[in-house]
C-alpha cells in the first residue's frame, strides 16, 4: 500500500448520496474513486451467477477472491460481461447487504480495495473506509442523511430510470439494510474517532461536495 497517496474516506449509509458525492469531490481534486460497495456487488452478482450457497463463507470468500473484475470510467467488466446496471439492482444490492458480514469475504476483498490507493490521491466511498481499509486516510467523512430524505432520494432516482419503485418497500428495506450494517460484529457501519460527521438531510450535492473540500482544505 502506498500510504503517501492522499485518501479521503466518505463511509455513511445506504443511499446517503456517498456515491456521487465521491466522485465529484475526486473529480474536483483529479483524483481517483473507490466505489467499495460495488466489490460487495460483484461479488454477489457472481454468487447469483454461480448458483453459490451465500451462508457458505468459504465458498463465497472464494468468489471474492477469483473475481475477474475490470472497472472502467464507463462501466464495470465481471469476467468480461458489462454488469453495471445489473449490480445496481435493488435484489443484488440486498443480496451484497446479508453477504458482507461474512469475515472471510472482508478479508478477501481487503488487498484489492487498497490497490486503488495510486495516481494523484483516492477518495474511497464505503462503510469501513476510515474505521477499517484506509484507517489513516488523511480526511475522514460519515455522510449521513434521515431515512427518509433516503428512501425518497432512492425512490426519485428509480423512477426516473423508468425503474418502478415504492417509498414504502424502499424505506422498510433500508432500515433493514440499515441495521444490519450497524449491528454486524464485523467491520459495523460507525464513523471512525477521528470522522468529520457531514448530515446532508437538508443541504444539495453541491454543498455537501463543498462542505468536504472545504475540510479538505483545512487538512
Ligand atoms: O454502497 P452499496 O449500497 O453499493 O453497498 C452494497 C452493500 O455492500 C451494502 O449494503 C453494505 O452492506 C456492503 N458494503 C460493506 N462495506 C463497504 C461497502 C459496502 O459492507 N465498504
Amino acid at each position: 500500500m502506498n500510504t503517501l497517496v492522499p485518501v479521503i474516506t466518505i463511509d455513511g449509509p445506504t443511499a446517503s448520496g456517498k456515491g456521487t458525492v465521491a466522485h465529484r469531490v475526486a473529480s474536483k481534486l483529479g483524483w481517483g474513486v473507490l466505489d467499495s460497495g460495488a466489490l460487495y456487488r460483484l461479488t454477489a452478482l457472481a454468487v447469483l451467477q454461480h448458483d453459490v450457497d451465500p451462508s457458505d463463507a468459504h465458498a463465497v470468500a472464494k468468489v471474492a477472491h477469483t473475481l475477474q473484475v475490470e472497472f472502467h470510467p464507463n462501466g464495470v467488466l465481471l469476467a468480461n460481461q458489462e454488469v453495471s446496471a445489473l449490480i445496481r439492482q435493488e435484489h443484488v444490492g440486498n443480496l451484497a447487504s446479508r453477504l458482507a458480514p461474512n469475515p472471510l469475504l472482508r478479508e478477501a476483498l481487503l488487498a484489492r480495495q487498497r490497490a486503488f490507493r495510486a495516481g494523484a490521491g483516492l477518495v474511497a466511498d464505503g462503510r469501513d473506509m476510515g474505521t477499517i481499509v484506509f484507517q489513516d486516510a488523511n480526511l475522514k467523512i460519515f455522510l449521513v442523511a434521515d431515512v427518509l430524505a433516503r428512501a425518497q432520494r432512492r425512490c426519485k432516482q428509480l423512477i426516473d430510470k423508468g425503474i418502478s419503485a415504492n417509498l414504502e418497500d424502499l424505506l422498510a428495506d433500508m432500515r433493514e439494510r440499515d441495521a444490519r450494517d450497524v449491528e454486524r460484529a464485523v467491520a459495523p457501519l460507525v464513523p471512525a474517532q477521528d470522522a468529520h460527521v457531514v448530515d446532508s438531510s437538508n443541504l444539495t450535492i453541491e454543498q455537501t461536495v463543498q462542505t468536504i473540500l472545504d475540510l479538505w482544505s483545512r487538512v
